[in-house]
C-alpha cells in the first residue's frame, strides 16, 4: 500500500510538473540543453503574431479566417494554419517559437520569433508600420543580454552558437516600391537597389555572428511576380505575372548565395543553408496537380482577379471577399501567402532536401551539427 501511494504521488508530481511546464522550463532549463534553439527573423512568411502588438496599418492577420485550419483561432499568422518555422520547430522537437512581442514571453531558451508582416531589410519599407530588420536585430541583442544574465556567459554562448537563425526577408523591399509607386524605383538602378538590400542583410548576419550565432538558414525569394496580389498589377486581360519585379528577385537570389558562400569562407564556424523556395513555389504554381493541389494561381481567400485584392477577412477596407470551401486544394491562402499545406511542402524541402537544393547543408544537418 505504501508502495502504491509512493507511485501515485510520483505520478501526481509528474502531472503537476506537466501542468506548470512553462514555468518549469523557465527555472529548470534541462530540456533546452538537448536542443538547438531557433531564432526567426523577417516578414509575414514567418510572423507568428508580432504584428498583433504594433500599429501594423499595412498588415495584421488576427481575425478569422486566418488560423481556421490548424489553430482554429486567429494567431496573427498570415495563413490558414502553420508556417514554415512552425514545421521546422516541430521537426527539431522544439515547441512553437513564440513572438517576441507577445506579453509575458520570457522563455527565450528555445528561441524567439522577431518576424513582422510587411518588414524588409530597408528601413524605408513600410516604415512606421512594421518592425524592420534593424529593430529585429536590436530585439535579438536584448534577448542575448537576458540569456547571459540568466544562464551565465558560457552557457549563453553555447546556446547562441548551437542555435539556428532563420530569415525570410527581401520580398517586401522589392514589392513595396511598386505597390506605392515610390521614387526609389527611379532613383536607383536594379543593381544599386538590390545591393542595398543585400548590404543590410549582410550587416545583420555579421552582427548576429559577433553576438555568437553560427548557423543561418535563408530561403531564396519565391517567384513573387506571380503571387495573386502582384498579378493584379498587370493590365486587365493580360494573363501574365508582374514582370517588372523579376530582375530584382533574380539578382537578389544570385547575390544572397554569393554573400553566404563568402561569409562561410571568411568567418570561422559560419554555416548556412539556402532553401530553394523559388523552384518549389514555381513548380507548385505552374503544376499544382503534380503536388496534390487543384489551384496554383488563384488564392483561397480574397476578392477580384486571382483573389489578388487583399481583403481576406474583410477588415482592410474591402468588406466583401470570397473564401474557398476546401483550403487544401489551394497553393495560396490569401493574396500574398501560401496555405499551410504548401508551407508544409516547403518546410519538408528545407528540412531534408538534397544539399544540391539547400546549399551546403539542409536544416536538419544544421540543427544536428
Ligand atoms: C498607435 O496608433 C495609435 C492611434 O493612432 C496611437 O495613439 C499610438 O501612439 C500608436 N502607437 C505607436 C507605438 O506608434
Ligand atoms: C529587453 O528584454 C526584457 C526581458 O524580456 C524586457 O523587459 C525589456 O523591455 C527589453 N528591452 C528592450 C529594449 O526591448
Ligand atoms: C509613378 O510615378 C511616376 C513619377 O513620379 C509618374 O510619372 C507615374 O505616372 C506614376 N505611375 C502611376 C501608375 O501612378
Ligand atoms: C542599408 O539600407 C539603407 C537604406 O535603408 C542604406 O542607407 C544603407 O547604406 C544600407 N546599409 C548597408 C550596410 O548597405
Ligand atoms: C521542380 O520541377 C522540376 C521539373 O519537374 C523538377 O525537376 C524539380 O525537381 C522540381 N523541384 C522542386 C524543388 O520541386
Ligand atoms: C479537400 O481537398 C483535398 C486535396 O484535394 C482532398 O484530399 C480532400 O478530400 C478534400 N476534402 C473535402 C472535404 O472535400
Amino acid at each position: 500500500m505504501a508502495k502504491l501511494n509512493f507511485c501515485l504521488s510520483i505520478f501526481v508530481f509528474c502531472i503537476s510538473l506537466f501542468n506548470i511546464q512553462t514555468k518549469c522550463f523557465d527555472e529548470r532549463p534541462w530540456l533546452y540543453k538537448h536542443h538547438a534553439a531557433l531564432f526567426i527573423f523577417g516578414d509575414s512568411l514567418f510572423d507568428a503574431g508580432n504584428n498583433n502588438y504594433i500599429n501594423a496599418t499595412i498588415g495584421k492577420a488576427n481575425f478569422w479566417p486566418y488560423g481556421e485550419t490548424f489553430f482554429h483561432y486567429p494567431t496573427g499568422r498570415f495563413c490558414d494554419g502553420r508556417l514554415v518555422p512552425d514545421f521546422i520547430a516541430e521537426y527539431a522537437k522544439l515547441p512553437f517559437i513564440p513572438p517576441y512581442l507577445q506579453p509575458g514571453n520570457k522563455l527565450f531558451t528555445y528561441g524567439v520569433n522577431f518576424a513582422s508582416g510587411g518588414a524588409g531589410a530597408l528601413v524605408e519599407t513600410w516604415e512606421g508600420s512594421v518592425i524592420d530588420l534593424q529593430t529585429q536585430l536590436e530585439y535579438f541583442k536584448n534577448v542575448s543580454r537576458v540569456l547571459r544574465e540568466e544562464l551565465g556567459d558560457a552557457e549563453a554562448k553555447a546556446l547562441l552558437s548551437r542555435a539556428v537563425y532563420l530569415f525570410s526577408v527581401g520580398s517586401n523591399d522589392y514589392a513595396f516600391p511598386f505597390q506605392t509607386n515610390s521614387s526609389l524605383l527611379y532613383t536607383y538602378s536594379v543593381e544599386q537597389y538590390v545591393m542595398q538590400v543585400i548590404g543590410n542583410i549582410t550587416q545583420v548576419i555579421k552582427e548576429i555572428y559577433e553576438v555568437g550565432g553560427r548557423k543561418f538558414g535563408f530561403p531564396n525569394l519565391g517567384p513573387i511576380e506571380c503571387v495573386p496580389f502582384l498579378r493584379t498589377m498587370v493590365p486587365a486581360g493580360e494573363n501574365k505575372c508582374f514582370e517588372p519585379i523579376t530582375p530584382y528577385v533574380e539578382l537578389h537570389n544570385i547575390e544572397i548565395s554569393k554573400v553566404l558562400r563568402k561569409l562561410q569562407s571568411n568567418l570561422n564556424g559560419f554555416k548556412y543553408s539556402i532553401l530553394d523556395f523559388h523552384t518549389l513555389l514555381e513548380n507548385l504554381t505552374n503544376h499544382p496537380s503534380k503536388y496534390g493541389f487543384k489551384e496554383g494561381k488563384v488564392a483561397c481567400c480574397g476578392s477580384g482577379p486571382y483573389r489578388g485584392i487583399m481583403s481576406c477577412g474583410g477588415r482592410t477596407g474591402v468588406t466583401e471577399y470570397y473564401l474557398c470551401d476546401n483550403v487544401s486544394e489551394y497553393v495560396f491562402f490569401d493574396s500574398a501567402h501560401p496555405t499551410e499545406r504548401a508551407y508544409k511542402q516547403l518546410a519538408q524541402l528545407a528540412w531534408s532536401g538534397e544539399p544540391s537544393v539547400t546549399g551546403s547543408y539542409n536544416l536538419k544537418a544544421l540543427f544536428e551539427s
